[in-house]
Formats: C-alpha cells, structure tokens, sequence
C-alpha cells in the first residue's frame, strides 16, 4: 500500500506544499517498511518498534508545527471555515495521542499485536485521503 503525491495535491503555498510533500514520503516509508513485517507476521521485534516510535515522533512533530502553520494561511484565505478547520486538527491532534497512548503503554515489545499496527496504518490512510486530500483544498491558491 502507498499513498501517492500528484499536482493536484499542491495548495500553490510554498511552506506548505514543501511540508505536506515530506509527510508523504514519511507516510510511504512506514508503510513500505510495516508492509513486509505485518504480512510475513514478524510484528513482535525492535525493527517495527522503531519503525512505529519513528512515525510516532514525526507525526507528533508534523500535527504541531504543520497544523499551527496552516491554520495561519486558513485565517487568511478561508476565514469563514477557518474554526471548523481547526476543529478538524484537533480530532487528528486527539486520535493520534490515543494510538500513541495505547502503543507506548505497551511496554512488552511482544504485546504489540497486528491489530493494532493495522489501526495505526488505517488512520493514517484516512488522514491522508480525508484531510490532506479533500479537507485541506479550502485554501488551495492554484
Ligand atoms: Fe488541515
């Protein structure tokens, strides 16, 4: 499974579109690295543990600096939109912490199950196909 980055998907905001191009790559790495570990079923080892910590760390990163900056080019280009937008971030804000929390609450590297490593592949698949895809084109400029 990959995610794919097409012009379409340029907002015409330089930062921004700088930004969102290193989430997908980000997003492509883990998959391709997850995909072989989840269906060969070699879950439990430290390889997927970092794998998953190093998604963790960047996307924890990406929802701070990314949204904060984004929601600057919202007031400005989609002001009626822009407390929904927000809203919006949050919920991905609250989701990602929940999956973070039941990750690393699970201390025991042979506890982390398939379905959890599936839930975590599935939201970011819906982060990329619902926000970055759709809900973020409100402020597009091209
Ligand atoms: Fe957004």
């Amino acid at each position: 499974m990959k995610v794919k980055w097409d012009e379409s998907l340029k907002l015409g905001i330089e930062e921004l579109d700088q930004q969102r191009k290193e989430l997908f790559k980000e997003i492509n790495k883990f998959f391709e690295d997850l995909e072989l570990n989840v269906d060969s079923n070699l879950i439990n080892n430290e390889e997927n543990r970092e794998q998953v910590d190093d998604l963790f760390y960047f996307l924890t990163d990406y929802f701070v600096t990314h949204f904060q900056l984004e929601e600057k080019f919202h007031r400005q280009y989609n002001p009626a939109g822009y407390q929904e937008h927000q809203k919006l971030h949050q919920e991905l804000i609250d989701t990602v912490n929940e999956l973070k929390y039941e990750y690393f609450d699970t201390e025991d590297e042979d506890k982390i199950n398939k379905d959890l490593l599936l839930s975590i592949r599935g939201q970011v698949l819906i982060f990329w196909k619902k926000h970055i895809r759709e809900e973020d084109m409100v402020i597009k400029q091209v």
